[in-house]
């Protein structure tokens, strides 16, 4: 069995140690941060697969930890550690990315199942990410659910293009299936058994920009011990496939221009001209019209680039494909994780309703799979949805400003307490419906009359027990 490599992070150093030696113990590989700083800098000089963090550190506190390794490595798992009431930072933490999150005191077997957990999620995803670039079928045009007719239309543009040979430029907020859509089209057309290869543009590095895509000879420059093929290459007769196209450095849209006018290129330290037969797929969430207009994209590649556009519209656009997304997920998720998960209890499917999608199909992709993940019986509930507590009547401009801060100051304690007091007042004590006043959950509200030490009037107490 490989070793997973663990770092953690907590700045109460017994309980770090207990930790370490707990997991060190099951045979991870475990490195220690005392605080988030030293976390950080731990996270620059190596990958982990698994973080546990503490949220609450001097210095850079657990989020900064998240936020640096969701940044540096989108795969690594973190989860936090939380001291009894920062469950609403967990629920962001959540948000943020946050594979898990473990409540203070807690059972290092606790600990050790949550790891096991994000450990075969990984596991899987990687699985996932792999077969979706070998296995033609992912990309079936079945396997693209939604039946709105906004998706419909693409659908049909797309089915009409993928058979020739015409450049096509998907364009889409992220999270809405451009990648997908760009595997439909190859896998739809008469190069599909021929190579789809991708490159994603965002995370070109300049100086190795070249021998990624034209390739190398042996002896190029120091460290190219042997040949390599370049990304064009390896398309010639398929499909190249760019991605974040709208990301690329002025170098390297002029590159990228010269290449696609003259279809030929030397490999770096070459001297044969090697010619190519690419159809190009290319993709942004970037509007490259107006980077035109500010000179931050050249015009000429544009209009290589957008022979024939193709737009996705955002999740908030097709709520109607809300209910096919989230069963297929569910089925698929299920499967995954062995769970038995077979739908929604009606709160949370208005939730997924009422939520706007910032983050589009994977963000719904991700709320099924953490939901999936969390749930206890056979129907997931908006608990473990965990979607923020937002609300759609709020938009933060159609609320006067509800809050009077006297001149001497106020704990913003105090404001949180008058505000759930009136809630309590105006919904006759009645927890439930107090707690949808807030957009809370019932238990964020229980746990708030709790720390906040609010006292229920005695005559309302069964009431309140009662919800
Ligand atoms: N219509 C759909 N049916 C099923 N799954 C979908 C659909 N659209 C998107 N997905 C899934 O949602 C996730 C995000 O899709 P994809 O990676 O294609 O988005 P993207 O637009 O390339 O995002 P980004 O801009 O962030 O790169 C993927 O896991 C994809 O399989
Ligand atoms: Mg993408």
């Amino acid at each position: 069995m490989s070793k997973e490599r663990i770092l953690v992070a907590d700045d109460h150093d017994a309980l770090r140690r207990g930790i370490i030696r707990a997991l060190r113990e099951t045979g991870h590989d475990v490195e220690e941060a005392a605080n988030g700083n030293a976390a950080i800098e731990q996270l620059h000089n190596g990958q982990f697969d698994v973080v546990v963090c503490d949220l609450k550190m001097g210095g850079s506190d657990g989020l900064d930890v998240l936020r640096t390794a969701k940044a540096l490595h989108p795969t690594t798992a973190v989860i936090l550690m939380t001291a009894f009431g920062s469950v609403q930072t967990a629920v962001e933490a959540m948000q943020l990315g946050a594979s898990d999150y473990v409540q203070k005191p807690f059972e290092i077997e606790e600990m050790e199942l949550k790891i096991d957990k994000a450990l075969e999620v990984r596991r899987l995803k990687h699985e996932i990410d792999y077969l979706r670039h070998t296995q033609p079928d992912i990309y079936d045009f079945d396997r693209i659910v939604g039946a709105s007719g906004a998706l419909q239309r693409v659908l049909d543009i797309v089915r009409k293009v993928a058979k020739t040979n015409t450049t096509v430029l998907i364009r889409g907020e992220t999270g809405t299936g451009k990648e997908l859509i760009a595997g439909a089209l190859h896998h739809n057309s008469l190069r599909a058994d021929q190579n789809f290869v991708r490159v994603n543009c965002a995370a070109l590095q300049e100086n190795l920009l070249e021998s990624e895509l034209f390739g190398h000879e042996k002896g190029a420059f120091t460290g190219a011990d042997r040949q390599r093929i370049g990304r064009f290459e390896q398309a010639d007769r398929g499909s190249l496939f760019l991605d974040e196209v709208g990301d690329m450095s002025p170098n390297t849209q002029a590159k990228i221009l010269r290449v696609l006018q003259e279809q030929e290129f030397e490999r770096l330290g070459g001297t044969r001209t090697i010619s190519v037969d690419v159809r190009l797929i290319t993709a942004t969430n970037r509007n490259l019209a107006e980077m035109v207009a500010t000179g931050e994209f050249r015009e000429d590649l544009y209009y290589r680039l957008n022979v024939m556009a193709v737009d996705i519209p955002p999740l908030r656009e097709r709520k109607e494909d809300i209910n096919a997304l989230t069963q297929t997920f569910i089925r698929r998720f299920c499967g995954e994780l062995r769970k038995q998960v077979t739908g929604l209890d009606p709160a949370a499917e208005k939730l997924l309703h009422r939520h706007n999608w910032p983050g589009n199909i994977r963000e719904l992709e991700n709320a099924i799979e953490r939901a999936v993940l969390l749930a206890e019986g056979d129907v997931i509930t908006p608990d473990d949805l965990r979607l923020g507590e937002q609300s759609p009547a709020f938009n933060g401009s159609n609320v006067a400003s509800v809050v009077k801060i006297p001149p001497t100051g106020i704990p913003l304690e105090e404001v949180e307490r008058q505000a759930v007091v009136e809630a309590l007042t105006m919904s006759n004590w009645v927890q439930k419906d107090a707690a949808e006043l807030l957009s809370i959950t019932p238990r964020v509200m229980n746990y708030k009359i709790k720390t906040l030490s609010i006292e229920i009037p005695r005559h309302r107490r069964a009431a309140a027990i009662s919800t």
